[in-house]
């Protein structure tokens, strides 16, 4: 029998929120309700994705290299991971998607949303994440979650932190114009609260 097409749910945040480490145990709170799910990120998720985010991550650009660069990575995305995942009737769990480039490239960086409003519809115009959880945290307590991490900081983190409030005014912004899709967690709670939340959260949008 066809099982139903998957749902996609994305993460998102600015950097230090904490995101990251909620990927897997909502994945296993979602297999535990029978269903099959994939975990992937972005930039990366295939073996071109990773090598475009090791440079994005890594390598000095133009700013719209940069924004193309991350469309061009989600293109792959979309046609090896994620679309091909969500008709099987997987699951997708996505650290980041296209919210992360109006909130990084457009309200951080500065670029012109509505370059990105047209890559959008590009690159993938018939499909939004049915629900996206947005970890939202103060810059300065964030910076701090950064500075005690093992690895060396990339590009994106080391930036100012008034580029990160810019970035984090950008996702509120996006979030108050798709109040149904986007749902917002306070991110300086304990990982059990969070938790809770997102499962919460998944159950009535998704179940
Ligand atoms: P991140 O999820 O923070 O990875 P990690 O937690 O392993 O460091 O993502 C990497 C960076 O990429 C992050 O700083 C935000 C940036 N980014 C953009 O600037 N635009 C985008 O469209 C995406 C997907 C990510």
């Amino acid at each position: 029998m066809c099982r139903p097409r998957g749902k996609f749910i994305t993460f998102e945040g600015i950097d230090g929120a904490g995101k990251s480490s909620h990927i897997e145990p909502t994945a296993a709170f979602l297999r535990g309700r029978g269903m099959s799910v994939v975990t992937t990120r972005e930039p990366g998720g295939t073996p071109l994705g990773e090598k475009l985010r090791a440079l994005l991550l890594h390598e000095a650009m133009h700013l719209e290299t940069e924004a193309l660069l991350m469309f061009a990575a989600r293109r792959e995305h979309l046609a090896r991971l994620i679309e091909p995942a969500l008709e099987r009737g997987d699951w997708v769990v996505c650290d980041r998607f296209s919210d992360a480039t109006f909130a990084y490239q457009s309200g951080g960086r500065g670029l012109a949303r509505e370059k990105f409003l047209q890559l959008e519809r590009w690159v993938h115009a018939h499909l939004q994440p049915d629900l996206t959880l947005l970890f939202d945290l103060p810059p300065v307590v964030a910076g701090l979650r950064i500075a005690v991490q093992e690895r060396g900081p990339d590009r994106f983190e080391q930036e100012a932190l008034d580029f990160h409030e810019r970035v984090r005014l950008a996702y509120r912004r996006r979030a108050a114009a798709a109040a149904q899709r986007i749902q917002l967690i306070d991110a300086n709670q304990t990982r059990e609260v969070i938790e809770n939340s997102i499962q919460q959260l998944i159950t009535r949008h998704c179940l």
